[in-house]
Parts: C-alpha cells; structure tokens; sequence
C-alpha cells in the first residue's frame, strides 16, 4: 500500500472490492506445427512472426516475454539501478503484469509491475492467480498516476476498447504518467485489408450492428495510431509486427456460440455468408483467394515502442 500512496495524485486510491472469482482453465488446443489453427477454440491463436510458431495471443509467456519483456529490460537497464515502478495499463487477469513481473525478477531488475484495469471480476482472477500481485482499480483513460512517476508502461490489447477520441485521451495519461526518458510499449491487433468482414462477423457473432461494433472497439491503422502518440509527444518506433491472427467460421462461433450447438451453427452459418460476400468483392478477393475463403487473415499483431523525450 505504502508503494501505491507514492504514485497516487495525493488521494486515496479507489477501496478495493475485488470480487474473487475461480479462474478458468486456460483454453487451449494442441496444434500442428506451420500449420494454422483455425478450427474449434482458435479464435485467439496467433502465427509468430519470428518463428512461425502458433501461440495462443493470451496465454503463452514466452510469446509475451518476447514481445513485451526482451524491450522493456533493454529499456529499463540504461536507466540505473533504483527500484523501477511499470504500469500495465488494462493488464486483465494479469497475464502480461505476471510474466513480467517475474522475467524482470529473473533479469536483476528491482521493479514493480501494477495491474491497472477497471475491471473487478478480471483484477479479481489476478488477485486470486498471484495473491502477491499488486493491482488497481482504474480507468486507464483517468489514471490516477502522479506525473512522471512511472519508470515505463506497457498496454496489450487494450487501445480497441477506447472509442477513437479516448485513445488519444488514454494515450495523453499515459505520457503525462511516464518519466521523461521512460518507455510505454504497446501491443495492438492493427487494421489490414481485411479487417472490415472481420469487425462485420464479430458483430454479427456477438449479435451487434457492425456500427454498434465499430463505436465500441475502434481499431486503428498503423500510421493513424503513430500519428495520434507523436502528436500527443511521444517518439515512436517503427511498428513492430508480431504476429499475425486468421479466423474462420469456427473460431467465432466457438468464441460467441459456447456450449449452445444451436447457436454455434447460426453464427456458423452467419460468419461464412459474409465471409462469401466479402470474397466475391474486388477489394477482399485476393487476400481470400491466398487463404482460401474460410480462413481470413484480418490483421497485424503490432508492437510499437514509444519514448517520452527527456
Ligand atoms: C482483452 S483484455 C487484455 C488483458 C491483458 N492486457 C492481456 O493482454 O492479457 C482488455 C482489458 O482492458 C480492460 N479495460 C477496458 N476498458 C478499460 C478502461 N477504460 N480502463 C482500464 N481498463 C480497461 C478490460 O477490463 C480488460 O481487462
């Protein structure tokens, strides 16, 4: 508690009424090495860009030590030895917060990795994961960090739940939070091509107008994202793609459909026609054509590494 009076704007921080629930199993599914998992349970399967390995986007540490971890040791060694303070903004069950908590431990690094999330049930599976975790109740786009306190940030998929307007708002936070010389890396699902029949059948998966989608996830492209953080300050790095996500029919049913078979097969049934409509338009058909129309590679899985200047 003594740690989190330092970082707070003077008030105290939000009471925690973390409800603890039983975490889930991860779900997971073996696969075929090279090959893509786009069956049943794949919705979150992503292909490496490094390796080519199939990792599931959430769960795999290696993947997240890779991406998240190797830049923000490099980044926190040239800044001395004093004990490192790391916001993960939007941080969820605290799968990222764990693994890189741990991994700066296994570097030498004396730092503290706080999960910043607004949700209660998600700050609830951390507590209950790693009961030693530290975690705070706060929207990331009011975040109730002293200005330059913290050492660096990181942010996974989280951008897309902020409308358009609130990204650069929770971007603006983020740099006023961060020590002049301090990193925020952030890791984002970015537009390709075919991103438009992706939203379109995760809204019809999920049984939304693609509009209502569109205002509660935005997605920006690669240079808007750029554009909007340098001018908000920050020195941005070249996008970094990661890795890259396929979806079929299959995966949205399974992420929307759960046990109900019924309901499986009508988002089933849904998902494919507007993978079909999209095939037959000029500006999809190639990209569907390379995967063969039930496999829809939607988009890049980028990671941009950003520099409060000193
Ligand atoms: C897809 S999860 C990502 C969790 C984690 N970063 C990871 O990569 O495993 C997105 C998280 O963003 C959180 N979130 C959404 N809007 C938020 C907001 N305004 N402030 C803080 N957290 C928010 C949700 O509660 C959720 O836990």
């Amino acid at each position: 508690m003594k740690l989190l009076k330092v970082i707070y704007l003077g008030k105290q921080p939000p009471k925690r009424t973390i409800v603890q629930t039983k975490m889930e199993a991860a779900i997971v599914r073996p696969y075929k090495e090279g090959k893509p998992v786009t069956g049943h349970k794949s919705f979150n399967w992503v292909q490496r860009a490094d390796n080519k390995q199939w990792v599931h986007a959430y769960n795999s540490p290696e993947f997240i030590r890779d991406t998240l971890g190797t830049p923000l040791v490099q980044n926190l060694r040239t800044t001395g030895q004093s004990k490192k303070i790391v916001v993960d903004f939007c941080g969820g069950e605290g799968l990222v917060t764990d693994v890189l908590q741990q991994f700066l431990k296994s570097q030498g690094i004396n730092a503290t990795v706080i999960n910043s999330d607004l949700s209660e049930r998600n700050l609830g599976r951390h507590r209950k994961q790693n009961p030693e975790g530290v975690v705070v109740r706060a929207d990331s786009a009011k975040a109730p960090y002293a200005p330059n306190s913290l050492d660096a940030a990181t942010v996974r998929y989280g951008i897309h739940y902020f409308s358009k307007k609130a990204q650069s708002q929770l971007m603006k936070e983020i740099y006023k939070a961060v020590k002049p010389g301090g990193v925020v890396i952030v890791y984002h699902p970015h537009h390709q091509s075919t991103f438009v029949p992706h939203v379109k059948a995760m809204a019809a998966a999920a049984g939304m107008s693609y509009a209502e989608r569109r205002t509660q996830n935005y997605f920006p492209t690669e240079e808007e994202f750029a554009r909007m953080t340098s001018k908000v300050g920050f020195e941005v790095s070249d996008p970094q793609v990661v890795a890259e996500h396929w979806y079929s029919p299959e995966s949205y049913a399974d992420r929307w459909g759960g046990d109900n078979k019924e309901k499986r097969r009508e988002i089933q049934k849904k998902v494919k026609r507007i993978f079909d409509k999209a095939a037959s338009q000029k500006k999809y058909a190639e990209e569907f054509k390379r995967q063969g129309k039930r496999i829809l590679k939607p988009g890049h899985h980028i990671m941009f590494i950003l520099r409060k200047p000193e």
